[in-house]
């Protein structure tokens, strides 16, 4: 199952980069990198709600497009496929929590990029609830997601998830 696979990847390669003992870049704890990409994609949502202006509205929108497409599913091959693979029940509802959260975000932003022009109220709409639902998603998964990663994963591991995450992203086709 390709969810192991890119587990024991990321495993696998902490073991190879001890033995080397070099510090390569990306050395970051995923939980930083995340919150990162998190505000990053809060401040673009903050200022779509904002705008009255319909170039600024659609860029707006390309750009969170942009930054969630490689987010959500680098984040659900790394971060909540390790935490489904644990054995822990409530671990496991926060991970199928974070893909069904993904996927009505998905769902709302599909929408936002089909209104045309982004000046109808119908876009505004739509803007409105991708933020609540982003943001809502943001902080239950600060909250619960980390608290199990924190507990499943040390220091060394975060950052090979980390360099496993950066990889992932990288994977990640975003249509226009
Ligand atoms: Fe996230
Ligand atoms: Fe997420």
């Amino acid at each position: 199952m390709a969810m192991f696979e890119q587990f024991t990847d990321f495993l696998g390669g902490r073991n190879q980069r001890r033995r080397h003992g070099r510090n390569l870049p990306d050395d970051m704890d995923i939980l930083d990198k995340l919150k990162e990409e998190h505000d990053a994609v809060k401040a673009l949502l903050g200022k779509l709600v904002e705008s009255d202006n319909a170039a600024e509205r659609a860029s707006l929108a390309k750009q969170i497009k942009a930054a969630l497409a490689p987010h959500t599913k680098a984040e659900e091959k790394i971060v909540y496929d390790a935490i489904l693979a644990l054995k822990d029940k409530d671990a496991q509802v926060d991970g199928n929590e974070g893909y069904l959260e993904h996927r009505h975000a998905d769902l709302a932003l599909k929408k936002l990029l089909s209104i045309k022009p982004a000046t109808e109220p119908e876009f505004a709409a739509a803007a409105k609830v991708l933020k609540e639902l982003v943001e809502h998603h943001i902080d239950e998964e600060e909250r619960n997601v980390w608290r199990d990663v924190r507990n499943a994963f040390d220091a060394a591991e975060r950052i090979e998830m980390n360099r496993a995450f950066e990889a992932a992203k990288k994977r990640v086709r975003v249509a226009h």
